[in-house]
């Protein structure tokens, strides 16, 4: 079937950007979005012009690498699923799809479709401490898991960090993500010394990049890992939890 495209191009942060159009012949059904971009650049390849630049790693869902926004829905139309795994069977021949990157204020764009997500790995560094010393004994307050909590924790441990929650959300807010890590780190078997501060922390450097939740639910709708909406809530328990407890 043919597409006709409009994708964003911009050449670099300081360009302002805009739309081209172009036609893909030959797509098919089962092509993902990405895969409709691979075959738009060997295209534009063959012509001699610039190909489009978008992210992309493992293309099974995993990586959280991927990630642009197709007619107006971060990842694509499918809900809680990746641009990589975006499949164009839902639209037909001369239909018109728009791509253009993850918008969101703290993601500026670096080329075409290629945004800077690495305002999610500040916040994620700010817990990233374990203030444990290391040595053979075992800690006097670590605990075993239960298979309950352990299954939890690897729930929100799904978290692929794409940024989909933040481009989705009116306000900006990486809740999602935000929650997604404390309540995966809050029931991992480390020193109970650490939980209040890195969820201070973690809660810091989110306040400092991102816009805060109003409860819109948006970011759970393109979630690709399913990472259901009460983790918004975990933040704000994991906050209180810290003020709370001070050491
Ligand atoms: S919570 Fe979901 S949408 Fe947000 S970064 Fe993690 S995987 Fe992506
Ligand atoms: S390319 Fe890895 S999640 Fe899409």
């Amino acid at each position: 079937m043919k597409l006709n495209l409009r994708v964003w191009r911009q050449t670099g942060p300081e360009d302002t950007g805009r739309y081209e159009r172009y036609e893909v012949p030959d797509a098919e059904p089962e092509m993902s979005v990405l895969e409709l971009l691979d075959t738009l650049n060997s295209g534009l390849l063959d012509a001699g012009e610039e190909p489009v630049a978008f992210d992309s790693d493992c293309r099974e869902g995993i990586c959280g690498a991927c990630g642009v926004t197709v007619d107006g829905r971060p990842h694509g139309p499918a809900e809680n699923t990746p641009s990589c795994h975006q499949r164009l069977a839902g639209y037909a021949d001369g239909d018109t799809l728009r791509i253009e990157p993850l918008r969101a204020a703290v993601f500026p764009v670096i080329r075409d479709l290629v945004v800077d997500r690495s305002a999610l790995d500040r916040v994620g560094e700010a817990g990233a401490h374990v203030g444990i010393p290391a040595g053979t004994a075992p800690d006097a307050d670590s605990q075993l898991q239960d298979h309950d909590a352990a299954e939890t924790a690897l729930d929100f441990a799904a978290c692929i960090g794409c940024g989909a929650c933040v481009a989705a959300c009116p306000n900006g807010s990486a809740a999602l993500f935000v929650g997604a890590k404390l309540g995966h780190l809050a029931l991992m078997p480390i020193s109970s010394r650490d939980r209040a501060p890195r969820a201070r922390e973690i809660t810091r450097a989110a306040e400092e990049e991102f816009g805060s939740c109003g409860l819109y639910g948006e970011c759970a709708r393109v979630c690709p890992a399913g990472i259901p909406l009460r983790a918004t809530g975990v933040v704000n328990r994991e906050r209180l939890r810290a003020v709370f407890r001070r050491s």
